[in-house]
């Protein structure tokens, strides 16, 4: 009767598909207003002059903020630092200086949307403009090593400059990738209220209510408790919803300064400018190896754009650091370009899946070199310590997956020789790609009430931000209690629950997941000590450890109790548990931990007409335990199909006169639907990981996305014989 392991289905599935499920735009919040944002056209500059008059005296206008009558709200602190909840430390509408295009100017709030929308036309703003700094191949020579705020900018582990000279084969490429927004189904949105005790309740789109009521306790100094943020459900973060971005202060402020709850909704264009993105990279990268292929040295360098008041890292030359081993040595750098744009954020996969395009297309060109297939080099230079900081891995299935993945996609039948396979007018290309993933241990609290009608409730202030956390948290409670998974509740997305991290990293089911067993496991324990010792008691004389968990109760030997019986023999309406995971961060413990994937990519290539289909694509991955092979697997066709936009689809243009960027809706961002998905096959190969959790799970949602866009332009130099190094790989760069 496990539940852990089992492909249940989701607790809120029903819900979300029927229209049940309250995303913070349906929440219904009586009186509110809504708020319209005017933004800067121009991408660097300073305003001259702002008329609001006429939006002030248009219908329903209740305000009109701009810089003049914004209030000053407390700078936030630089640099950026990892888990600063504020996405960047621009703050909205205290000066006349423009940084980026899209930048907030004015706002607007009145009764209706549509007022608020159409006073927002009527404010008029004389700019000064100068030219924006873009980000491309020239500027990006003007890039400088910026400060750490995450990992070391720079690494050098072994003895690179043997490396390179004991190296009889060289590869030296530059890869570049594009800019990309993170396009969630779900705008983001909020809602801010006070109450006459100088409460604030938030309603959020968002990855962490506590990393939002940090920040508002920040910048407008005002205790934690007196914040509440609530997000019950999101529709897609992918990492632009992890931290806090302008329009949630703006409308804090705005409904602290009229005294009515105030709405803002992103529109579709408004999601291009009004929060992060992934920035593109410019990478150089230079595989060494022997003439069998083994590896003797490698060197990485990333450079990427942030904005002009930020030092966002792209951390993709991250990706050469533990993925294969180098006799000689590895070196790794990145640099950073101040540009007129707002600041960058983490979009899945941050840094990994930026840094493996390099890491893993150079690779299958030293393959080639080599004359090696390019599942066997990966073979060749895997690692079981981890060359960046000596310790040995955790766990690491990387063969498994390399292997079993190969196996299973027929690798076997491939034709090394480039343009070698057909099928008809189509040109079919095979490829292979290995990829690593960070794993964070961070701390995270729960509470799991066992009720007298012997059902349980998890309380957590994690969140639901898709991937099937309500499920997944469900079945770890139910089995450390021996209930049925449909007994218990789940609860998150509210800071008046227990404090738990963000929903980033893919670390929800790893950390916030422990949380949730250690609070079952305490109201367990408590259950047991009833059993033993506590009124009229069943199993009095016994010791804890001979009670075991059975269905709905616990047993000791043939005898059995249900827990309804015991809390009514002690009175008790609800037992509580409480789970307090505390671990010793990933950075200062004995191994390294990181999860693993090898992914096969087969296309179909029309030569005449540039076009590439993805025919079929497997994935291996090694993620520790999996606790739901449904909600895994559903991250995993996720994270292809992310993978796939990256590979093929996804660029966001710049103008480069005007500093903008250029498609701000699904027509010009174009991004996979369903006619360009295959049939996607999924395997796990890992095994229980006791350092990454005691759940024995790996990071996995954005493990997913790392790596598909290499498997799937190794298998587009396979079909054509030509080697495309810049992302994504559209028509043109085919033809
Ligand atoms: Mo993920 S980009 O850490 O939400």
């Amino acid at each position: 009767m496990s539940a852990v392991g089992q492909p249940i289905p989701r607790l809120e599935g029903r819900l979300k598909v029927t229209g049940g499920a309250q995303y913070t735009a349906d929440v219904p919040l009586t009186g509110a207003l809504h708020g319209a944002i005017v933004h800067s056209p121009i991408a660097n500059g300073r305003t001259i002059s702002i008329d609001t008059a006429a939006a002030e005296r248009a219908p329903g206008v209740l305000a009109v903020f701009t810089y003049r009558n914004m209030p000053r709200i407390k700078p936030i602190q630089k640099p950026w630092v990892h888990l600063h909840p504020y996405g960047q430390s621009y703050l909205v509408l205290q000066d006349d200086q423009i940084h980026y295009a899209g930048q907030p100017v004015a706002l607007v709030v009145a009764d209706r949307l549509d007022q608020a929308a159409y006073a927002g036309t009527l404010i008029t703003i004389q700019y000064e403009v100068k030219p924006p700094v873009v980000f491309n191949t020239e500027t990006a020579r003007g890039a400088f090593d910026p400060p750490q705020f995450l990992w070391p900018v720079n690494s050098s582990v072994g003895n690179p400059a043997k490396g390179l000279t004991d190296g009889a084969v060289r590869i030296e490429r530059v890869y570049t990738t594009a800019d990309r927004h993170h396009n969630q189904m779900e705008p983001h949105a909020t809602m801010s209220t006070w109450d006459a005790s100088g409460h604030l309740t938030i309603f959020e789109a968002c990855q962490g209510v506590f990393a939002l009521r940090d920040f508002v306790s920040i910048a407008l100094e005002i205790p934690p408790e007196k914040v509440t943020v609530i997000s019950r459900y999101v529709g897609g973060g992918f990492g632009g919803k992890a931290y806090v971005w302008p329009h949630t202060l703006l409308a804090i402020v705005a409904a602290r300064v009229i005294r009515r709850p105030v709405r803002i909704q992103l529109t579709r264009a408004q999601m291009y400018s009004m929060v992060g993105h992934q920035p593109a990279t410019i990478q150089t990268i230079t595989l060494a190896a022997d003439k069998t292929g083994k590896l003797t040295d490698i060197r990485h360098d990333s450079i990427s754009p942030t904005s002009v008041f930020d030092d966002y890292i792209e951390y993709a030359a991250n990706a050469s650091r533990s993925l294969w081993g180098a006799s000689g040595g590895i070196s790794t750098g990145h640099k950073i370009l101040h540009t007129n744009r707002n600041t960058p954020t983490v979009m899945r996969a941050p840094h990994e899946a930026l840094g493996h395009v390099a890491t893993e297309i150079a690779m299958d060109e030293l393959a080639y070199a080599v004359g090696v297939d390019p599942v066997a080099l990966r073979l060749l230079n895997d690692t079981l310590v981890d060359p960046y900081t000596g310790r040995p891995f955790s766990t690491r299935a990387m063969r498994r997956c390399l292997t079993e993945g190969a196996q299973r996609f027929g690798w076997n039948a491939r034709d090394p020789v480039p343009r070698s396979m057909r099928d008809g007018r189509y040109l079919i290309g095979q490829g292979v790609a290995g990829a690593i993933y960070t794993h964070w241990r961070w701390p995270s609290k729960a509470r799991v009430v066992l009720r007298s009608d012997g059902s349980a409730l998890v309380e957590s202030g994690m969140q639901e931000i898709g991937c099937g956390t309500y499920t997944v948290m469900r079945q770890v409670a139910a089995d450390a209690l021996g209930l049925r998974a449909d007994k218990v509740d789940v609860h998150l997305g509210d800071t008046r629950l227990p404090a738990s991290h963000s929903a980033i990293g893919s670390t929800t089911m790893s950390n916030a997941g422990a949380g949730v067993l250690l609070a079952a496991n305490a109201v367990r324990d408590k259950a047991i000590a009833l059993a033993l010792t506590g009124h009229d008691a069943p199993f009095g004389g016994a010791t804890a450890n001979d009670v075991l968990t059975v269905n709905g109760g616990l047993a000791l030997g043939h005898q059995t109790i249900t827990y309804s019986d015991l809390l009514a023999r002690n009175r008790l309406k609800v037992l509580i548990g409480d789970g307090n995971y505390d671990p010793v961060e990933e950075a200062k413990g004995p191994t390294a931990i990181f999860s693993f994937s090898a992914l096969f990519a087969e296309v179909h290539v029309d030569e005449e007409l540039g076009l590439v289909r993805l025919s079929r694509f497997l994935g291996a991955y090694d993620a520790g335990r999996i606790i739901n092979p449904r909600t895994a697997r559903s991250q995993a066709i996720g994270g292809i199909i992310w993978g796939v936009g990256q590979a093929l689809l996804e660029q966001s243009e710049t103008d480069p006169a005007m500093g903008r960027f250029l498609h701000r809706n699904y027509s010009g961002y174009l991004v996979p639907t369903n006619a360009d998905i295959p049939e996607l096959e999924v395997i796990f190969a890992g095994e229980f990981d006791p350092e990454a959790s005691p759940l024995g799970t790996k990071g996995m949602g954005e493990l997913t996305a790392v790596a598909v866009a290499p498997a799937i332009v190794n298998a587009v130099y396979h079909a054509t014989g030509k080697r495309i190094r810049d992302l994504p790989v559209t028509v043109e760069k085919l033809l």
